[in-house]
């Protein structure tokens, strides 16, 4: 919701990107200063848009267009790259430069990598392999992005030189979302897969996974078979849509999605050409030949009638008609003709193998797809990978299953299945056999940690919780020695979500970082944030009790422990990434630097509380808009705007334009080296540090105060504001313009002051009450 116009200059995010991206933050020994992709389609403009969003600038090649503009083709790319945020800000697309095969060939000599994304045709391919050995420079690495097609047929016909620079680098889509990477090396020299890997790694945040140059690779290879068998196996057992996608859903750790979710989302359309290109690569004995839906009447008859999945009239599910009017329907298996969705199944709590034991059809087809799955994933492992690890992961991050094949196997047990398959007279596959003879495919159940470590998740915590013993820790945060004099804080709540003893951890941080230690970072082993905000409880049940002494004391301990960190006498640096909402964005915001993961969610959600941000949000906000030289005015709306519209932001150079990130703050886009990178930054602060001069922060007060005010009966009038949040936006409006003071530069403390008795105000309402207990009910928020 915008209250007010923003009236401060943008600031650049292209030299955002420039300053905090992470080719200069990773890279100081740079090699990595230009990319050309060629093919500027669905994949092709997508993986520019990464390379763009890390900073590196590119060059997006298709083939002529008419005339009038020659590079109409690759313009279109970005510009559906800007359409879908393919980009992690809109600003990143200035370091795409588009061009035309025609004119534009000559120029990739200056290109250290360049990308092919073009149609799926050998011929067309191995055309433009040889136009591309006449220019490039002869250290550049040329990479394929082919879904099926083999390594060594695309480079037949080329130089030792060509051949010794080529791989594919198989990015999924759409690549800013998807995280694996799937590497073919072929004759590739070993300097290039290292060089590639790290690229692919550090600079773009992708897991990377060797797979063998065998047709599909890994996660298409067994990921298609599945659609097959989990489509035709519930044709066959008559089973309907519904019940399919509820029964491989959750007991296997799949997308909500199911497998016909999954046909309409990737379109089935492409059916005819994904799965018939890999059939007819595959050998005739290969298990994808018995489940053939390149064959199947229903897929066949839906093609003919258009219904091509989500993206258009319809697929397996449909929630438009032709007019456009709304309903929600499915599509008969048998009789192929839509129907009524009937809500699917209770959910199954007693395990995949009870489901597979259970004699029903839902039952039988649990079993089906599990053994088909596991039976096929087993029989071609040595083919496809150096090892089974490459093989959950790659299934893992490219469908994103919460377990891989193998994972699911000793999930149910690998000795069960083979005496099942037995009993049926099936065939077991002899690693399959070999494993469930030792136990299964990781005995112990030992995690697969090579492949969660290549994951991307931050496994230097994670070790070093497993072998040292913490300085301190209390139930809700730990502070560990991570090496080199830097200790680091961790909070292990729930989404890490700050209660009074992250307050009491802070304060101890802040004592006993200066015995031995000479930073201090911030970070956690939780996935999915940096903290998502104080715990509603604390605020619940002191506002149910009418104890406005104890929500005062909370409030105010939490902002001195903040105001504690942020002038203490060694640098601290924020590692976030997830959510870094309300009071963690509170907790981030008074670290001296931030090290973010580019997809970072921070912002403040806090009126949908009840209240305002009461840990010094709105004061850090207002001043580091101060910092970057808006007038006070300017600062002012900036900051209201974002509390008051709950505004979230989509990226860190979002994060970043919104105020919540400086930009001296770094950006980097692979999760895993957030941490590192912390450590990094937090260490050459160390050197010198001295803590930072106290702040004051100009307010407009009454006049700025009049200038929100009218803003708000605005949005009143306009219906856009419920009396509830017109209260929320005048508390806030207070401490922002510096309350009842005359004096136009305050200090810190002092606007914190005005946050407590916002707060507190705003609790004694009975609406604040009805907004907290609703949100903490149903995790959404109430418009009261
Ligand atoms: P697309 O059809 O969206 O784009 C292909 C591009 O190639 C178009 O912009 C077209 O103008 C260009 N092109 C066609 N003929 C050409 C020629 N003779 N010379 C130069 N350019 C030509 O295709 P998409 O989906 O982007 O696929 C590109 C590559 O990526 C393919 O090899 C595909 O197998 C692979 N891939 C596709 C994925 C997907 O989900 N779409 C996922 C992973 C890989």
């Amino acid at each position: 919701m915008r209250v007010v116009e923003n009236s401060e200059a943008p600031i650049s995010v292209r030299s955002a990107i420039a300053n905090a991206s992470p080719v200069n933050a990773l890279f100081a020994d740079r090699d990595l200063h230009k990319v050309t992709v060629i093919g500027a389609g669905s994949m092709g403009s997508g993986i520019a848009a990464l390379l763009a969003s890390a900073g590196v600038s590119v060059r997006l090649l298709d083939m002529a267009g008419p005339p009038a503009d020659r590079n109409a083709i690759a313009q279109g790319g970005v510009q559906r790259q800007l359409q879908t945020e393919g980009f992690t800000h809109p600003a990143a697309a200035a370091l795409v430069e588009v061009g035309n095969l025609d004119d534009g060939l000559q120029q990739i000599a200056d290109s250290d990598w360049i990308v092919e994304a073009i149609v799926e045709d050998l011929a067309i391919k191995r055309e433009l392999f040889a136009r591309i050995e006449q220019y490039r420079n002869v250290n550049a690495i040329v990479s394929s992005n082919t879904s099926t097609i083999p390594l060594k047929d695309l480079i037949d016909g080329r130089s030792d030189g060509f051949r010794q620079h080529f791989v594919i680098t198989h990015f999924f889509n759409p690549p800013r979302r998807m995280q694996l990477l799937e590497l073919i090396q072929g004759d590739a020299d070993r300097e290039v897969h290292v060089r590639i890997e790290r690229w692919a790694t550090e600079l773009l945040g992708k897991s990377v996974v060797a797979c063998r140059d065998t047709p599909g690779f890994i996660a298409n290879r067994i990921g298609n078979y599945w659609m097959s068998v989990a489509s035709l196996e519930a044709m066959k057992g008559g089973l309907t849509v519904e019940e399919a996608d509820a029964a491989v859903g959750q007991p296997f750790g799949v997308p909500r999605t199911g497998v016909f979710g999954l046909f309409d989302f990737v379109g089935i359309n492409l059916v005819p050409l994904v799965w018939r290109s890999l059939l007819g690569m595959l050998p005739a004995d290969d298990a994808h030949h018995r489940h053939d839906i390149t064959s199947n009447s229903l897929f066949a008859s839906m093609l003919q009638r258009g219904l091509t999945g989500r993206f258009g009239p319809g697929g397996f599910y449909r929630l438009k008609l032709p007019d456009r009017s709304k309903v929600d329907e499915v599509l008969d298996l048998q009789s192929g003709e839509y129907r009524p969705r009937i809500s699917p199944p209770a959910k199954n709590h007693a395990g995949l193998r009870a489901l597979c034991e259970s004699p029903d059809p839902t039952g039988n087809y649990a079993w089906q797809v599990l053994s088909h799955l596991v039976q096929y994933s087993a029989g071609i492992a040595h083919e496809i990978a150096d090892d089974i690890d490459a093989i959950d992961l790659a299934m893992r991050i490219g469908y994103n299953w919460k377990f891989g094949p193998f994972e699911l196997a000793d999930e149910v047990g690998a000795d069960w299945i083979v005496a099942r398959l037995e009993q049926e007279g099936r065939d077991v596959p002899p690693l399959l056999r070999e494993v469930a003879g030792r136990g299964g495919f990781r005995p112990q159940g030992a995690p697969a940690t090579t492949s969660r470590e290549k994951a991307g998740r931050p496994i230097r915590l994670a070790g070093i919780k497993q072998h040292t013993r913490p300085l301190y820790t209390n139930a809700s945060a730990s502070l560990w020695d991570s090496g080199d004099g830097v200790a680091c804080l961790e909070i292990h709540t729930k989404l890490n979500a700050c209660d009074e003893q992250v307050v009491e951890a802070l304060e101890e941080a802040v004592r006993l970082v200066p015995n031995g230690h000479r930073a201090l970072t911030v970070g956690s082993v939780e996935g999915r944030a940096f903290s998502a905000g104080a715990k509603l409880d604390v605020f619940i049940a002191r506002a149910e009790a009418g104890d406005w002494a104890g929500l005062r004391s909370f409030v105010s301990s939490g902002q001195n422990a903040l105001l504690a960190l942020k002038y203490a006498p060694f640098p601290v640096v924020a590692a976030s990434w997830g959510l870094a909402l309300g009071g963690g964005c509170e907790l981030m915001m008074h670290c001296d630097a931030i090290v973010a993961h580019s997809e970072l969610q921070a912002g403040f959600p806090e009126r949908n509380a009840g209240i305002i941000p009461g840990w010094g949000g709105g004061t850090q906000l207002l001043l580091r808009h101060l910092e970057r030289g808006a007038l006070a005015e300017a600062a002012l709306l900036k900051a209201f705007n974002t509390i008051v519209g709950c505004d979230i932001s989509r990226s860190a150079l979002f994060a970043q334009e919104m105020g919540m990130l400086r930009p001296s703050d770094h950006v980097v886009m692979s999760r895993a080296h957030v941490l590192d990178r912390a450590k990094s930054v937090a260490l050459s602060l160390a050197e010198n540090y001295g803590a930072p001069q106290r702040a004051t922060i100009a307010v407009s007060g009454a006049s700025g105060r009049a200038a929100l005010q009218a803003k708000i009966d605005v949005e009143l009038a306009n219906r856009n504001f419920t009396q509830t949040d017109a209260g929320i936006a005048e508390e806030l409006a207070i401490v922002l313009t510096g309350g009842a003071s005359t004096d136009l530069q305050l200090s810190e403390t002092a606007m914190m002051a005005l946050e407590i008795d916002a707060i507190v105000e705003l609790a004694k309402r009975a609406s604040t009450l009805a907004r907290l207990e609703h949100l903490r009910s149903t995790n959404k928020p109430l418009r009261n």
